[in-house]
């Protein structure tokens, strides 16, 4: 093959068929299970102003070096950035049209951040997720926990880790980070080049090293679980008891400070054991008690995740499980008569409610049924001269035993809901 002279840019992909019907498949049971549970679907816009990104965290990657920002062509123009969460869009949202709390909301779409691409990690990238406004209530920590939990269950996974932290509230997050940053600032000599400049920006970052330099100072660094009020303590022993009492297993990870600033008491992340490493979080979320009010809304609690799709389906290829959806083209018309009767009988067939495709160009009874063979389809509804003649059509099975039936027009439809 001739080398494309276009190809899509770094770090993005085209999901081609049949994989795209397996993403489909994932994005459409994550929106029955969420709409079941209550939530409903916002659409928000792709870009937003690049200050709604900002409240993620000044110091955070994904805001300094992450985004996709341009400015639009109005006068004077609009700094705006290509969206690279969904959080922060929700929490506008919710600023400007002030909807009765609590707000349950899903999600879904295309993601993007500018980071170095490899297997796992791509600068678009899709997410599902919930979010849910107005409560500070542990049971929707819990619900909110179970939900993403279960949807990994649902899709046959069983190699994920739940891993659970508190990181505090503005009542005792100052004085548990005064401590880190005392402590750490002691230890710079043993840590990294990265870490140590990492350090003057936000201490809490050191904690998400992964370099092997860091890890004795990181080991014995202070726990904001040390440090939390009885509050928030508590808080954070009700959410656990929910999660005992419906037996979702989790995994207490004191030093698990997740990638954005907004993160308030309960934080959590999804851990896939069957991917590497580096790239093995599935999703993560947590409280953002703050965010509606970084962003000029009223003072709103607020909790949520985010699972990311593509990282999922890669878990599902390691655990071989979630195998792409059979071909809803259950039959495949195939019509040697150089007549009209196969574009009628998918009409027929379709208007009945079942999936039926056929070849184009005239072509030979061997070709269209090596066609009908690569369309996945289980059936091949034949016409030939004969069945023309006699009003008739074949029914072939393609995969399984049933063989080979002859049938009236009127019985097509009866007959193949039979075999199918
Ligand atoms: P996040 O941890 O940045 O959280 O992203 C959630 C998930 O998206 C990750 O666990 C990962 O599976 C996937 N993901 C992130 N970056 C990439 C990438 N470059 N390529 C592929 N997949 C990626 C959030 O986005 C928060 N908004 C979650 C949240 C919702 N917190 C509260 N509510």
């Amino acid at each position: 093959m001739a080398e494309p002279t276009f190809r899509a840019p770094k770090g993005t992909r085209d999901i081609l068929p049949p994989e795209s019907s397996r993403r489909r498949a994932l994005i459409d049971a994550f929106a029955v299970r969420a709409s079941q549970a209550g939530f409903g679907e916002v659409m928000s816009p792709i870009f937003e102003d690049l200050g709604v990104f900002k409240r993620l965290g000044e110091s955070t990657d994904v805001v300094t070096k992450e985004m996709f920002d341009f400015f639009d062509k109005g006068d004077p123009p609009q700094h705006l950035a290509l969206r690279p969460e969904l959080t922060a869009s929700v929490c506008r949202a919710y600023a400007e049209h002030r909807p009765t709390p609590p707000w349950k909301v899903w999600y879904e779409g295309p993601q993007f951040r500018y980071e170095q691409p490899q297997a796992g990690r791509y600068r678009q990238f899709s997410q599902v997720g919930v979010e849910t406004l107005g409560s500070d209530d542990p049971q929707v920590d819990v619900d909110t926990i179970v939900l993403g939990w279960r949807f990994y269950q649902s899709l046959g996974l069983s190699q994920v880790t739940l891993l659970l932290n508190s990181l505090g509230d503005a009542s005792c997050r100052p004085a548990y980070l005064d401590a880190l940053r005392s402590y750490l600032e002691a230890n710079a000599e043993n840590l990294s080049p990265q870490s140590q400049t990492t350090l003057e920006r936000n201490p809490l970052r050191v904690l998400d090293s992964k370099r092997a330099e860091d890890q004795a100072v990181i080991a014995a660094a202070p726990l904001m679980v040390d440090f939390l009020s009885d509050e928030t303590a508590e808080h954070f022993a009700a959410v656990r008891s929910g999660l005992d009492q419906v037996g979702v297993p989790y995994e207490i990870s004191p030093r698990l400070v997740r990638g954005l600033d907004y993160y308030t008491r309960t934080t959590f992340e999804f851990a896939a054991e069957a991917l590497t490493s580096a790239q093995n979080a599935v999703g993560g979320g947590g409280r953002y008690d703050g965010l509606v009010e970084a962003l000029g809304g009223p003072s709103t609690p607020g909790i949520g995740f985010a699972l990311g799709v593509d990282r999922i389906l890669l878990a599902c290829d390691a655990e071989g499980v979630f195998d792409t959806p059979a071909a809803a083209v259950k039959v495949f018309v195939v019509d040697v008569t150089e007549s009209n009767e196969g574009l009628k009988v998918c009409e027929q067939l379709r208007a009945a409610g079942i999936g039926a495709d056929r070849a184009y160009g005239g072509r030979s009874m061997k070709a269209q049924m090596k066609v009908a063979d690569r369309s996945g389809a289980p059936l091949a509804a034949i016409i030939g001269d004969d069945e023309l003649a006699s009003g008739e059509i074949t029914v072939r099975d393609l995969r399984g035993d049933s063989g080979q039936h002859r049938v009236s027009r009127d019985q097509l439809v009866a007959t193949i809901q039979r075999l199918v």
